[in-house]
């Protein structure tokens, strides 16, 4: 099974292939944001995939519009919501994906602060 690790918060989780990033950040605890609930509509579940870009999913039109709409994109940006995983792929979650994800879980923000600090 693939290997999804998120660099910035030091968690690792194996995935089945075509599993999105976002439902592996959720398997491994890291804070993505998903804002619109990851139906491609937002663009606070943006990441980058800093290693094995090429075992993820191609870039649909749809996903590219909001990218488009994202802060500090990248060659390696994705949305984790719509990246579907299909080998060893190490994330970076934006500083958006993190803000977002401490707004939407206040009750949460203190844990991944902590993440974020350790890594
Ligand atoms: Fe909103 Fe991915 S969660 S675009």
């Amino acid at each position: 099974m693939p290997k999804v690790r998120f660099i910035k918060e030091n968690l690792e989780v194996e995935v089945p292939p075509g599993t999105t990033i976002l439902q592996a950040s959720r398997a491994a605890g890291a804070p993505e944001g998903d804002r619109c609930g990851g139906v491609c509509a937002c663009s606070t579940c943006h990441v980058y995939v800093v290693r094995g870009f090429d075992n993820t999913s191609e870039i649909e039109d749809e996903e590219f519009d909001i990218l488009d709409k994202a802060t500090d994109v990248r060659m390696s940006s994705r949305l984790g919501c719509q990246a579907k995983i299909q080998g060893d792929i190490d994330v970076e979650l934006s500083d958006e994906s993190f803000e977002a994800f401490c707004d939407e879980h206040p009750d949460q923000k203190e844990r991944a602060k902590a993440l974020r600090s350790r890594a």
